[in-house]
């Protein structure tokens, strides 16, 4: 995967402000109760290592190089184990049925193919495990039309983090039914979901 060295280095600052408003909150509240092995996938600097209160061990995947030098940095200081890997979404080296939890946090508006991202966590979920999502998507009516239209730039800026996807409906077309779900507008240009999910029997 390229690396992006510039997005990594200011990512934390960049972010800052939302994590204050909002992101914290939302991370502290998905993340505390999970127990046992977690897999969070795209962990990017760290931002969720602080959140996890009860698990067993977070896997912490993540393939660009720059982002993954700051997360190993703050794995030491997390409140659990961290161990870290530099698997892609879309090929996880994991065996089916591995994890009591997978976490995606603002990781599925990048990756390279959702649709096999969302299959590969669903393969290495146990069967009552827990999808945790908390991602900007697609919103409706104008907004989406503005998403559509400003995605190609912002991607280039953003190291390819698209407005415009449907991600509560990419979750459920992959066999996962959404359990929670809350749609709240906090950013201007993209909805925020924040949702838990089983694989469907
Ligand atoms: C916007 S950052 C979010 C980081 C972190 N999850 C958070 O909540 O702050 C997106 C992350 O997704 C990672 N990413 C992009 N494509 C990916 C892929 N195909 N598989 C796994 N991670 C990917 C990027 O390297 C980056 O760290």
């Amino acid at each position: 995967m390229r690396q992006h060295w510039i997005f990594a280095a200011a990512y934390d600052t960049m972010t800052a402000p939302l994590e204050r408003a909002v992101l914290a909150g939302r991370r502290a509240r998905l993340l505390a109760g999970l127990t046992g092995q977690v897999l969070e996938v795209g962990a990017g600097t760290g931002a969720n290592l602080p959140h996890y209160q009860r698990a067993s061990q977070v896997t912490a995947a993540e393939p660009d190089a720059a982002m993954r030098r700051r997360l190993t940095a703050r794995a030491a200081a997390a409140p659990v184990p961290v161990r870290v890997t530099s698997d892609a979404a879309e090929a996880l080296h994991h065996p089916d049925a591995a994890f009591d939890a997978v976490v995606f946090t603002m990781v599925l508006c990048s990756v390279t193919d959702p649709r096999r991202a969302l299959a590969e966590a669903r393969r290495v979920l146990r069967p009552a495990g827990t999808l945790i999502v908390l991602e900007h998507v697609r919103g409706a009516g104008p907004l989406a039309w503005w998403q559509d239209r400003l995605t190609p730039l912002w991607s280039l800026f953003s190291a390819g983090c698209h407005l415009n996807r449907d991600t509560a409906a990419a979750i459920e077309a992959a066999g996962f039914d959404i359990v929670t779900a809350d749609s709240s507008a906090p950013f201007r240009l993209a909805p925020l979901l924040e949702a838990t999910a089983v694989p469907r029997a």
